[in-house]
């Protein structure tokens, strides 16, 4: 669905602060895909998604987008507006996906209208019906708040909304950032719930960075491992439905050909 060929993305090129963060990265992201995405600080994560979503143009390789419906078209510079019509992204920060200083109706609306651009839809009582049917999804008992402003929900309910909000608009790839690394464990584990209930209900092409090896083995059909701005595993449904936490760690090790005791976050 998203092919990354030759990608290599390099910061400062060419001055003594030259960083090269991604290197000649090939993914070919398939309709229906949930790829956990995992690998120590700084491996390249984040500026993956970043050349994905369009927020950083990379250096060289090409980007192509095949949905279904639609010519098979190149994306490498397309600009970032223009490609989140079709993918979705939520951060670590709950406060970054939702409008604090506005109601929650309000901000369901703004989503809502991303998929009818153009159209003139009006906030009516079958629109607010429908709104309420979504929240329900969550069981928090949002869908009696529509009026409150979402500064009020505590940050697992306001992930909880991110979440929601950015399946209602229908992202042919969603791209999460240690979405769940901000909530206590409690608000993180409903969260994750959430996460996969969506992406199996909807059928959603997921790719889920996360810190915590565990869930990145029990979660999703396919399992990645980026350090240094490579990426040094590629798993597949079978070798990964088999795969242990111990042995994960020891292939991470014997790749890293570093001690795992300095990265123990990995382990959390
Ligand atoms: N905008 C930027 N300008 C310069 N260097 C950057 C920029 N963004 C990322 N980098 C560098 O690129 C490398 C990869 O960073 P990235 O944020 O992708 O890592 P990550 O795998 O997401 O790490 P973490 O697990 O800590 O979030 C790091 O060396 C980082 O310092
Ligand atoms: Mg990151």
């Amino acid at each position: 669905m998203i092919t990354l060929k030759n990608i290599g993305m390099t910061f400062a090129q060419g001055t003594p602060d030259e960083n090269c963060a991604l290197k000649n990265i090939n993914l070919d992201i398939q309709q229906g895909d949930f790829i956990t995405v995992i690998g120590s600080n700084g491996a390249g994560k984040s500026t993956l998604y970043n050349v994905i979503a369009g927020t950083l143009t990379p250096t060289t390789g090409n980007i192509y987008l095949d949905v279904p419906n639609s010519t098979p078209q190149e994306i490498t510079k397309d600009k970032e507006y223009k490609r989140a019509r079709y993918i979705g992204r939520i951060f670590q920060n709950p406060l970054l996906g939702t409008a604090g200083k506005m109601t929650l109706e309000d901000n369901m609306m703004i989503c809502h209208k991303k998929g009818y651009k153009g159209l003139k839809i009006s906030l009516n009582k079958s629109m607010r019906d429908y709104f309420r049917s979504q929240l329900e999804l969550l069981e928090m008992g949002l869908e009696d708040r529509l009026n409150d402003n979402v500064e009020q929900f505590s940050g697992g309910q306001r992930q909880a909304l991110t979440l929601l909000m950015t399946v209602m608009s229908k992202p042919n790839l969603l791209l999460l950032d240690e979405h769940t690394a901000a909530l206590d464990p409690g608000n993180a584990e409903l969260v994750m719930k959430l996460t996969r209930k969506f992406a199996k209900n909807y059928n959603l092409t997921v790719m889920m960075i996360t810190h915590n090896m565990q869930q990145a083995l029990d979660y999703g059909n396919r399992l990645i491992m980026m350090d240094s701005g490579d990426i040094i595993l590629d798993i597949n449904a079978q070798e990964k439905a088999k795969l242990t936490l111990n042995e994960l760690i020891t292939r991470f090790r014997a790749l890293k050909q570093k001690d795992l005791n300095s990265d123990a976050m990995l382990l959390q």
